[in-house]
């Protein structure tokens, strides 16, 4: 099931001799429990495009479809809305509130929402993480990598319909960045779980099912990753193929379902 979807999507900034087209015309499609990766140099429009597939500003010209959902016809209140329920976050500098402790920040957007988080679900997602330990702990008492998983945590806990995450390791060591992002695919794939992550690190790319390279606003190169077989994208592709067998078993169970 297509969960993510962009057509013509542009961004303009400035105008004139000033004109910088970040995004120039992005038409692209995100199957559902896809890991995908979006590559390009520094100021090809990577974090332009996560800002944009995450309604988190608007484009000059386009759409972008949620889980069928047409985000920029919403009003922006309806918008905010929809981003809390469907749209995980995962960025950088982590952005943990500094005043709430581990168990709080994960479960906070839920709660700013009124609802009621999935104490069970949440447990587990914390535990996968290996985090549920440091649930009483304050942020600044995390080393970054710690700190990082909480936000993947907490960006896991609504069960989103897409997680969006702008360089998540680009604060981390390399050793660091490999097992948060090991992290991320084991929890991408127990829970089928739609991931869309951006890097410059080629490498990292590599761990994922799908890789898209941007440049200069524009997609070209789109394909599933033929070093990887074992994201949710390939199993797409060999649904009855023996070495993905466990893995679909495995999602059936821990399978996400985002019905809001
Ligand atoms: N708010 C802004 N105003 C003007 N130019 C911007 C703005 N945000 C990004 N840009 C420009 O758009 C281009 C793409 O930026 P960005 O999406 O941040 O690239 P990346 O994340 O790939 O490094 C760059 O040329 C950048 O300078
Ligand atoms: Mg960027």
């Amino acid at each position: 099931m297509e969960i993510l979807k962009t057509t013509g999507l542009k961004k303009y900034y400035g105008s004139g001799a000033g004109l910088v087209r970040a995004l120039d015309g992005i038409s692209m499609s995100i199957e559902e429990g896809e890991f995908a990766a979006v590559v390009g140099t520094s100021g090809s429009g990577k974090s332009t495009l996560l800002h944009m597939l995450g309604g988190l500003d608007y484009p000059t010209e386009g759409k972008v479809f949620v889980d069928g959902k047409d985000i920029f016809a919403l009003r922006e209140t309806e918008l905010t809305i929809f981003r809390r329920r469907n749209i995980g976050f995962i960025f950088q500098n982590y952005n943990l509130v500094p005043v709430l402790n581990v168990y709080e920040n994960v479960v906070l957007p839920l709660e700013l929402d009124g609802e009621k988080p999935d104490r069970e679900f949440v447990r587990e997602v914390m535990e996968t993480l290996g985090i549920y330990e440091r649930r009483t702990s304050m942020p600044n008492q995390l080393s970054g990598g710690q700190q990082q998983r909480v936000a993947i945590a907490r960006a896991l806990a609504s069960k989103p319909a897409i997680v969006l995450a702008d360089e998540p390791t680009g604060n981390l060591d390399s050793r660091n960045s490999k097992e948060v992002m090991g992290l991320l695919k084991v929890t991408g794939e127990q829970f089928g779980q739609t991931i869309v992550m951006i890097t410059h690190n080629e490498a990292l790319a590599q761990l994922c099912s799908r890789v898209i390279r941007i440049e200069d606003g524009r997609i070209w190169k789109d394909g599933e990753n033929p070093a990887q077989n074992c994201g949710m994208g390939a199993r797409r592709q060999n649904p009855v193929g023996k070495r993905t067998g466990e893995t679909a078993a495995r999602n059936v169970q821990g399978g996400i379902r985002h019905e809001k």
